[in-house]
């Protein structure tokens, strides 16, 4: 079974990250050189991924420009000799077909997953958030290894994990795992659980597989956290209903950079700039300065 369809939503309206979204998606907040949802492309084309749909809403045109050829750009840099800045545009010939279609109303990710029905049709496919890199400079074959385990397992959901600080639970979908490891079975998954109501320190980490029947099961979800149709919820029906549903954690090596909010933006940031080949050193040095010039 060939999975090579990836869902990217990427419609929210990052209310996190104002007054720097207000009139920019945050999926186009360079982290580093790249705009963020560049990261995630890049991924997905290095797992195989043939198709990207990405569910958008207002405001996300500068997203589509993005990956689009921009002929104009290529003519400007050959005229002027900019051969190194033409390198930078390889991108925009990468394997893979780009599709957008939006989400009319804000009704959460599962109601945003729930547009791609028509385009995926009965195909098991990826589903990858526009606003998350998987590892430093998006090294990472966590999907491949998720596609691997769907189809081996017969499973209806594959999801990645990560641990994050008990403080910090609430913020995501937490997994009640059947066992320890790297691979486990998924018992249970609840949305933004307290503290005291959290089963594990497992947050699900932006990438999932799923099944095609998620469609069915995202229609008769209710509204939950937030008001929103949750994805989690959708995919914890299908398991009480008896489908399998398991677990990656993410390596060491493959840390989720979540640019929704302004600490793990800044983080993600200085990171990446740190780890950038020409301006890394420098810059690590104008930081250590700083840092001495602060303490003494
Ligand atoms: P978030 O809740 O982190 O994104 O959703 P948001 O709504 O933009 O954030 P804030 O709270 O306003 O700052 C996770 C992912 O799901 C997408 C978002 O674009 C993001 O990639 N999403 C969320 C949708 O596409 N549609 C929705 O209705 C909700």
């Amino acid at each position: 079974m060939d999975i090579s369809i990836a869902v990217v939503p990427v419609a929210g309206l990052g209310t996190r990250l104002l007054p720097a979204t207000k009139s920019q998606p945050k999926e186009m907040l360079p982290v580093g050189r790249k705009p963020v949802v560049q990261y995630v492309v890049d991924e997905l084309v290095q797992v195989g991924m043939k198709r990207v749909l990405f569910i958008t809403g207002p405001g996300k045109t500068s997203l589509e420009n993005h990956f689009d050829l921009n002929d104009e750009l290529v003519r400007v840099l050959r005229e002027t000799g900019k051969e190194e800045s033409l390198a930078e545009l390889e991108f925009e010939r990468a394997a893979i077909q780009y599709f957008y279609t939006r989400q009319r109303q804000l009704l959460g990710l599962g109601h945003a997953i729930l547009c791609a029905e028509a385009f995926v049709a009965n195909q098991p496919f990826v589903v990858a958030l526009g606003d998350s890199i998987i590892g430093l400079h998006a090294q990472s074959d966590i999907v491949q290894r998720m596609k691997r385990c769907f189809v081996d397992k017969g499973a209806v959901a594959v999801i990645a994990f990560e641990e994050v600080p008990a403080n910090e639970v609430h913020q995501y979908g937490i997994a009640k795992p059947k066992s320890d490891g790297e691979l486990f079975e998924i018992e249970d998954l609840i949305e933004k659980p307290s503290q005291s109501e959290a089963p594990s320190n497992l947050a699900i980490a932006a990438r999932y597989v799923l099944a095609p029947s998620v469609f069915e099961a995202v229609r008769r979800v209710h509204p939950g956290k937030g008001g929103e149709i949750q994805i989690t919820d959708a995919i914890r029906l299908m398991i009480q209903e008896g489908g399998k549903a398991y677990g990656i954690r993410l390596s060491r090596d493959e840390r989720r950079y979540d640019i929704g909010n302004f600490q793990s933006y800044f983080r993600a940031f200085v990171e990446f700039a740190l780890a950038d080949k020409k301006q890394g050193p420098a810059l690590r040095k104008h930081l250590e300065t700083l840092l001495n010039d602060h303490h003494s």
